[in-house]
């Protein structure tokens, strides 16, 4: 992972959110090439999800909207996560990510400071045994213990208790009552609402509460009645939205894969009553087809099938998709059968109704829906660990040797060098095509590269370079995941005769084969590889 975070910095893909000021934990920029990767993301969902279908249509609300949607939703009472504090470190976690430790547990019955102040507080700390190269354990847990005490305000101090085993120390296996980090006692789990509030207007008072959005999906109920009106479609039809969802999460972690401001891709696919299982089916194939489409590999990809005991209340399926990321098998989009718990909730709440009325059978009903739920920097996410390859590439490509894999801590062969490309399905590539000139010093090839640069801007996202060897630039643009290369040689002058004139070298990214073709030619044969 170290060397994508590295590689996504490097490349202008991700960049930590207020780096100069030391960064901000769980929010995330993205750089030139990030942010055409996530537009790209969201137009193949856009594209896939609403315009090459007669049954979806669009929405875009606001972030903040009004907080009685959050009670009708469940979530300002029930949107939370079990929080831990450890008592010595200060850090807190989310008490269902502790992972269990064996070792040993010192109990201090309180310390003393050098001014004669005294504690008598219990505290617990724990130590993981077989640690040969950490101070002795008691050592360990001591320090740990004193922290607790100096946070309460007692200087210096002296311990009590936890001196041998029998007195105050036991073994224990499998324990989630401790810091991860420190080995601090943890305190009880407590419910942490992770929705961000914030206040409308100048008056900070719990009358003026607002919060930022924590999914898009409320929005899609609330204006249920408003696009039906307007959309002229009849159930089953889908409304869809994308946007910024924001979550205080206890531990953003794994890069971007939890962070506390992102994207997400919503659709609410409302349905008639009995028909859930069967169009819950429908979603979790067409969704499963589509992250194929965007060059994340079926075997990388797995459904989670929740158990009936897994499932909210108001639910009838799940199912998960999950990505295997080199941090292990996580999820990416839930598809779930939320039977009519949202519309019959915000009914009762505002007291409006949210029935539909079916012209042909004359009966109103509440819809169900179903809710594929997807998450665009996840998915960045996933596409950029999917890219990421080490090869060894001949050093002059032009032989037309293919890259091999690199072997790791061995130097490339003879012949060869070792670059890193990240292979992005052209569809979803940040930059479609670059255009070289051979040489950066000779006016009229410089002059035709930009007129070549000029034709494919205007269909593709291009790039334009001629900074450097022209090795050197492939090797810029294999970082970026471009898979093609366009150079303006001495041929395409005429110089070697009429034949090659107008004609251009179109490398590809993946396999390093580099084509002759006429400049005509090009955007067709980039549109079909891109389309
Ligand atoms: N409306 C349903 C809903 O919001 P969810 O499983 O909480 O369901 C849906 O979120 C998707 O949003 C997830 O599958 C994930 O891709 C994305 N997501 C959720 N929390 C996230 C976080 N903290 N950071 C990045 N993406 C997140």
């Amino acid at each position: 992972m170290e060397k994508i975070v590295a590689l996504c910095k490097r490349r202008g893909f991700i960049f930590q959110s207020s780096e100069i000021y030391g960064g901000l934990n769980g929010f995330w920029d993205y750089g030139p090439l990030g942010c055409e990767l996530k537009r790209n993301i969201k137009d193949a969902w856009w594209r896939d999800v609403v315009h090459r279908r007669d049954d979806v249509v669009g929405l875009e609300a606001t972030i903040i909207m009004h907080p009685s949607i959050w009670k009708a939703s469940g979530h300002v009472d029930s949107f939370t996560d079990p929080m831990v504090d450890c008592k010595a470190c200060k850090k807190r976690f989310r008490a269902d990510q502790i992972e269990p430790q064996s070792g040993l547990v010192f109990t201090y019955t309180g310390a003393i400071s050098d001014n004669g102040n005294v504690d008598t507080t219990h505290v617990k700390a724990f130590v993981e045994l077989g640690k040969p190269d950490k101070p002795r354990d008691n050592a360990r847990a001591e320090k740990v213990a004193r922290r607790y005490y100096e946070e309460k305000g007692i200087q210096n101090p002296k311990l009590v208790g936890g001196i041998e085993i029998g007195n105050g120390i036991e073994h224990v296996s499998n324990t989630t009552g401790f810091c991860p980090e420190c080995g601090g006692q943890l305190t009880e789990p407590r419910a942490f609402n992770l929705m961000f509030k914030t206040f409308i207007g100048p008056v900070e008072d719990v009358s003026n509460v607002a919060y930022l959005r924590p999914e898009t999906a409320q929005a899609i109920f609330a204006q249920f009645q408003n696009v039906l009106a307007c959309a002229r479609q009849k159930v089953p039809f889908g409304i869809a939205q994308i946007g910024k969802a924001f979550r205080n999460e206890i531990n953003p972690r794994n890069f971007t894969f939890r962070s506390r401001e992102f994207e997400q891709m919503e659709l609410e696919f409302f349905i008639k009553p009995g028909t859930d299982a069967q169009w819950h089916e429908y979603w979790v194939k067409e969704r499963m087809k589509w992250y194929e489409s965007i060059g994340l590999p079926a075997s990388k990809l797995k459904p989670y099938i929740y158990k009936k005991e897994e499932l909210a209340h108001y639910a009838s399926a799940c199912v998960d998709v999950y990505f295997d990321f080199p941090f292990g098998s996580q999820e990416l989009e839930g598809i779930a059968a939320r039977g009519n718990f949202d519309l019959s909730q915000h009914q009762k709440h505002s007291g409006k109704s949210m029935e539909y009325f079916d012209d042909e059978k004359k009966e109103k009903y509440l819809p169900h829906v179903v809710e594929p739920s997807a998450g665009v920097d996840r998915i960045a996410l996933a596409l950029l660990c999917n890219a990421y390859y080490e090869e060894w590439a001949p050093t002059s490509e032009s032989a037309g040797s293919a890259p091999i894999p690199a072997e790791h801590g061995k130097q490339a062969p003879a012949g060869f060098e070792s670059r890193v490309v990240m292979r992005f399905a052209p569809r979803i590539a940040p930059v479609k095509v670059a255009v070289f000139p051979l040489l950066k010093n000779k006016p009229p090839l410089v002059e035709k590269a930009k007129e070549v640069f000029h034709l494919l801007r205007s269909q593709f996202v291009s790039f334009y370079d001629e900074a450097g060897a022209i090795g050197r630039r492939y090797r810029r643009q294999d970082e970026a995941g471009t898979p093609f290369c366009v150079t303006i040689d001495f041929d395409t002058l005429g110089e070697k005769g009429p034949e090659l004139k107008d004609t251009v070298t179109l490398r590809d990214r993946d396999t390093l084969k580099q084509e002759r073709i006429a400049i005509k030619d090009l955007p067709a044969k980039i549109a079909e590889a891109v389309k």
